[in-house]
């Protein structure tokens, strides 16, 4: 298999303008940045470069604003942010990407950043589309994608922007990331568990059938399980589902009985009528039509804990509950205690991945114990399924 062509540690830069794609997409509640972890990850990147006077053109998307500047989904915090942790000028660029937009930047001096506003807000990010890669490709001389975390997005800044860039590389950060999953996949000791919840539905579900054969458990927590209660014909209430997903769920069904992988669901949930609400733990029978399932019930942790008490390997991406709200956030919590007392007392192998699963563990008091900590959700699930991602293919 090719190799992905890292970022030198001895390459020039001085004079010389770096297109970095990290990923910013954090947790930001009225403004407020509420997890920096995936910020604070690029910091040593970015300064380094500065130290080494390039100049830096950073960009990063923040959730999905479809092509429409949603203020609420603006780079700005992240700027403030930025400001604050980097010793140089750091600018903040939130006009077109026109044909002029080169002419617009040449006031960057060596070592210092411009960050661009939410890239897709440009509808033609997310579509790949080739003319506004080749422009962004035109606005430096090296493309280095440090995103692990979106180079399963076929999107313009991960991937058709590779085609205008003569030089181009995998950063520090995504070669740290591979290398763990990497010696993980090659070192991983069975019984295998893979928990998978978070509220990506559509993202996650199609991941789970390649999943399956590698696996010898795989517990669905988080909205991703509603779905299976649907399948089950049970009452999910207001909870947020992904419609017409009847017919994927039983297929995973009918390979995990052929391929002996346990399929284990929520037997009881924490529900509130409201997202702002108190929890009640109901078992999945009782749910009435205006309660919105938030997290998983007493039953289903004490299950939870002896499956992880049974394995040797844990892959976990996305949270049990509505973490953001600390009445939904037990479910997230106990499931990293207990990983996290196994990793360390035992030898458990464990990787946590995922912007929210960071984002919840992160609000744990006690110091907890991972064997890797990634800050990929999606793109992690697809890279253990085997699949050759878009942005990293493009850096071979
Ligand atoms: C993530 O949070 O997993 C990445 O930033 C990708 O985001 P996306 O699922 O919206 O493409």
């Amino acid at each position: 298999m090719d190799k992905i062509n890292f970022f030198p540690d001895n390459f020039n830069v001085q004079n010389q303008t770096i297109i970095l794609r990290l990923d910013f997409n954090v947790p930001i509640k009225d403004r407020i940045i509420t997890d920096d972890t995936r910020i604070s990850l690029c910091l040593p990147f970015i300064k380094k470069l500065i130290d080494k006077k390039a100049k830096i053109i950073i960009i990063s998307h923040l959730g999905r604003p479809k092509g429409m500047r949603d203020p609420n989904l603006s780079l700005s915090p992240i700027y403030k942010y930025l400001k604050k942790k980097l010793e140089t000028n750091v600018y903040f660029f939130m006009g077109d990407l026109d044909n002029d937009v080169k002419n617009k930047f040449s006031y960057l001096k060596d070592g210092e950043v411009i960050l661009i506003e939410n890239i897709r807000y440009f509808k033609e990010e997310t579509n790949d589309d080739e003319n506004f890669s080749k422009k962004l490709a035109s606005l430096g001389d090296v493309y280095i994608n440090d995103a692990f975390s979106c180079s399963h997005r076929k999107q313009s800044s991960i991937h058709k922007i590779t085609k205008f860039m003569k030089k181009k590389f995998g950063g520090p950060l995504l070669k740290k990331e591979l290398d763990a999953i990497n010696l993980i996949i090659n070192t991983k000791k069975r019984p295998v568990t893979c928990i998978i919840g978070g509220s990506k539905i559509s993202s996650k579900i199609d991941v789970i059938i390649s999943l399956i054969e590698k696996i010898n458990n795989l517990v669905i927590v988080g909205a991703m399980a509603n779905n299976f209660f649907i399948y089950k014909k049970l009452n999910v209430g207001k909870s947020l589902i992904e419609k017409n997903k009847e017919e994927i769920i039983k297929q995973i069904y009918d390979k995990a009985k052929k391929s002996n992988c346990e399929i284990i669901i929520p037997e009881d949930c924490m529900v509130s009528t409201s997202l702002n609400g108190e929890g009640k733990n109901k078992n999945l029978n009782q749910i009435e039509d205006n309660e919105i399932i938030l997290d998983v019930g007493i039953n289903t942790l004490k299950n939870i804990k002896k499956i992880i008490d049974q394995s040797n390997t844990i892959l976990w991406n996305g949270p049990a509950g509505y973490f953001e709200n600390k009445n939904f956030l037990n479910g997230t919590m106990s499931i990293a205690e207990i990983i996290s007392e196994n990793t360390h007392k035992k030898t458990l192998i464990s990787v946590i991945g995922g912007g929210d699963t960071l984002a919840a563990i992160n609000k744990s008091k006690n110091k907890l114990y991972f064997s890797h900590l990634s800050t990929a959700g999606g793109a992690f699930l697809e890279y253990l399924e085997g699949k050759d991602l878009p942005g990293l293919s493009v850096l071979k």
